[in-house]
């Protein structure tokens, strides 16, 4: 295990009427912008259930942060939020809503042109707003985490960005906000968790035992729940079980003190900005195709996948190795996800594309070795078509 240090601020609140809690979790004298999405939120009933919790304090609401959070819709609600002099943020939707939330948060006191907080990945952010979440979609992790992904429309670059000062203060999870959860919304929640966890655990062996059994845990947990959260949409349980679980794939823990992949996202990152593929489908397309390719410098960890994840045991390493692949994919498609890139009409002259924003974006040596250069990345989309 190499040396880390692990900081997690994020009080999480987690359970049905938790809303009402954010009377005491928001500040009493606080002057509040609330941040939505499109309209669910709206017609579920759960910003009602927010502005009563939030009593008689001063709230603003911004509506309109779009899947995939564009650049050119936060940077006018940071407008909007310096002109009120407003100083806290609560996002209520999901990874789209949160991430762009975590950049106005930033972007309102950056001193300079906001977009640079994305060229730097996060690195120059001096000061944020103080935000919390009410969670409406278990997918991204967002919610107990100090990262996100937001979008430039005009030049269709999607870039991440990290930094300690985007902790949300505390987050409110609860499950049955999401009983109004389209399908595709559902089988993309699970999938993007099950990526989060790989990309964490399926790099070398690096004696984290206790984040292998950790993540092999979740994978198992998705993996159980994944088809039953399709099949039964009114349960609790379930519900409660994915939202836990997909916070937890992405909050730290399972990736302190071990090598990390990513290699997977941030191809798809860019199959989103260019073909407006719903994040998890791009994962669902990149990562069967990747594991393939890689194999080798995988072997090892494949192998343990295989086994304590498929409970694999019999036939030659090789082809435990493939058929813990296959049993990836199809664990996706019977979450009704297409992984290939024809699936979404794409051909080769998508592959061309995707190369070259990976050169603009820098992305020429990914992965947990450094290894997954623009030419591997191509042959990654190709076994992909
Ligand atoms: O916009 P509204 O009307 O609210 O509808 C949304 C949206 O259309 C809908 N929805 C959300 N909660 C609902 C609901 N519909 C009915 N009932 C509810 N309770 O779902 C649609 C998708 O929402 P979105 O927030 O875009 O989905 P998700 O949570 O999957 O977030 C995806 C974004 O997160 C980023 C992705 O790149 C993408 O931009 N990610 C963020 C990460 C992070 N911050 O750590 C990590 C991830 O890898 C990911 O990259
Ligand atoms: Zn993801």
């Amino acid at each position: 295990m190499t040396n880390f240090e692990f900081f997690n601020p994020t009080k999480i609140v987690f359970g049905t009427n938790t809303i009402a809690q954010l009377d005491q979790l928001v500040p009493a004298n606080a002057r509040v912008m609330v941040l939505l999405g499109g309209e669910s939120a709206r017609k579920n009933g759960t910003l009602a259930e927010v502005k009563a919790a939030l009593g008689a304090r001063e709230v603003h609401e911004f509506n309109g942060i779009e899947p995939n959070p564009s650049y050119e819709t936060l940077m006018q609600a940071v407008e909007m939020i310096r002109a009120e002099k407003l100083d806290f943020l609560l996002a209520v939707g999901g990874g789209s809503v949160i991430d762009g939330t975590k950049f106005i948060a930033a972007a309102v006191p950056f001193v300079g042109e906001p977009w640079d907080i994305l060229t730097h990945f996060g690195g120059n952010i001096q000061s944020a707003l103080p935000f919390g979440t009410v969670l409406t979609l278990p997918a991204t992790g967002s919610e107990m985490n100090h990262g996100a992904v937001i979008t430039q429309k005009a030049t269709q670059t999607k870039l991440p960005f990290m930094n300690p000062l985007v902790f949300p203060q505390f987050s409110i999870l609860d499950p049955s906000k999401t009983f109004t959860l389209p399908e595709r919304q559902i089988a993309n929640g699970v999938v993007d968790a099950f990526v989060h966890t790989i990309e964490q655990y399926l790099t070398y062996p690096a004696n984290g035992m206790v984040q292998d059994r950790y993540a092999e845990g979740l994978l198992q947990t998705l993996i159980e729940i994944g088809p039953k959260v399709l099949a039964k949409p009114q349960d609790y349980d379930l519900r409660a079980n994915l939202m836990w679980a997909a916070t937890q794939a992405l909050n730290g823990l399972i990736g302190a003190g071990v090598p990390q992949d990513w290699s997977t996202h941030m191809i798809g990152h860019e199959l989103t900005a260019l073909f407006d593929i719903d994040h998890a489908r791009t994962l669902a397309v990149v990562l069967p195709a990747s594991l393939m390719l890689r194999s080798e410098s995988k072997r090892e960890k494949l192998l343990q996948y295989a086994d304590r994840v498929w409970h694999l045991h019999h036939g030659s390493e090789d082809e435990r190795i493939a058929a813990a692949i296959e049993k990836t994919r199809d664990f996706f498609e019977a979450m009704g996800i297409k992984t290939k890139l024809s699936d979404y009409d794409l051909g080769p002259a998508a592959i061309d594309a995707v190369i070259a924003q990976l050169a603009a974006h820098g992305m020429t040596q990914l992965g947990e070795r450094q290894d997954v250069t623009l030419e591997i990345s191509r042959d990654i989309l190709t076994a992909a078509l």
